[in-house]
């Protein structure tokens, strides 16, 4: 890195979007090196936007992050510098680091800031340590910092690959203009999630059904894929919702270990499920929209370009009763650099 020459390098910001999974991610085969047991698939959400600055100085004593402007909790900052030692392990340096990522979305909501935060800080932090990853390189390293954010670097839609190490990234299925789907994301308070998906992924197993869904995955991922390469938009919807489905199945039959006064892991809220039977009226009434959830109470809808408008008006009223907020995206591009570098 140059350090006897210059203590400090220049700066580097990089932007990145949060992804919504079609087909999730549930269940690890290694957690130390955040290996997943199962593929998955996933579209970036352009409504949503992580940026990430990064400059590497040896004048530093330690790492610093600043998170919307403030100093996060310590277990944040470890978590970031434990990403940062991996770009100064690959990198040959041993330059602290200051980091100052910004979200534009309130956090809490059921939107994976950590996928857009790792996404983004993994390309920040390898060009500010001059380092020129390829994409799969970029995904992988991001990966290790949260399994999903490998999912952030493509643009559009990708799919991760499950691999046994290096190999584990994920890789472009369609750019984001081909398909320009819109997903309404409605979020209601923010609320601390009381079981992780870290707890999740380890409890996954623990289900008496999800050697099933492990089993089911294959036929999900190969229809779920065709049905993006061919806009096929029915059969994505149904596939997705009932693979949402699926993960919550799992998650509510799982057993948490260090947590046995729980039956299971229940992300939902009553608004959830309030939206959940909307949805299923407003497909009954003519309006052709599907649901997915990730490990939160946050519904994801997902409509074509054409109703969008309609959509929206629907969950407006709905919105009336239950107080939630939505967020509009389309298909988003993959992590980039935005300054320096
Ligand atoms: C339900 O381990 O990537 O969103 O690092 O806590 O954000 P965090 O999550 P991660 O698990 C994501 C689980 C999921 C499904 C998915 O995104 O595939």
């Amino acid at each position: 890195m140059g350090e006897g020459v210059k203590s400090r390098l220049p700066a580097v910001t990089a932007m990145a979007h949060p992804n919504l999974a079609l087909v999730k991610y549930w269940g690890q085969r290694d957690a130390a090196r955040q290996l997943p047991l199962n593929a998955s698939i996933s579209v970036n959400l352009s409504g949503a936007t992580t940026t990430t600055t990064v400059q590497f100085d040896t004048a530093l004593e330690g790492d610093e992050f600043e998170l919307n402007g403030v100093p996060p909790a310590p277990a944040a900052l470890a978590r970031v510098s434990a990403h940062l030692q991996r770009i100064r392990d690959l990198a040959g340096s041993t330059a602290c680091a200051r980091v100052r990522s910004r979200n534009s979305f309130p956090a809490g909501i059921g939107i994976a800031s950590s996928a857009a935060g790792f996404a983004a800080l993994t390309l920040a932090g390898t060009r500010a340590a001059g380092l020129a990853l390829e994409a799969r390189e970029l995904s992988a390293l991001a990966r290790l910092g949260s399994g999903s954010a490998c999912r952030s670097i493509p643009d559009g839609f990708a799919e991760w690959l499950v691999g046994s190490g290096e190999d584990s990234y994920a890789v472009q299925l369609a750019k984001p203009e081909h398909w320009n789907l819109q997903i309404v994301t409605v979020y209601f308070d923010p609320q601390p999630k009381a079981i992780s998906s870290l707890e999740g992924h380890r409890a996954a197993p623990s289900s008496p059904f999800f050697e099933a869904r492990l089993q089911q995955l294959g036929e999900t991922l190969n229809t779920v894929r065709r049905a993006v390469l061919e806009r096929d938009f029915g059969t994505l919807g149904m596939t997705v919702e009932r693979e949402a489905l699926s993960l919550h199945l799992i998650a509510m039959s799982s057993r948490v270990a260090e947590q046995p006064q729980l039956s299971g892991i229940y992300y939902w809220q009553p608004q959830t499920l309030a939206l959940i039977h909307a949805v299923q009226r407003w497909r009954t009434e003519g309006l052709e929209v599907y649901f997915t959830l990730d490990a939160g109470p946050a519904v994801h809808l997902l409509v074509e370009a054409a109703n969008r408008a309609a959509l929206l008006e629907a969950v407006g009223g709905a919105l009336g009763e239950l107080g939630g907020q939505v967020l509009v995206s389309a298909p988003g591009m993959g992590a980039r650099v935005v300054a320096g570098g």
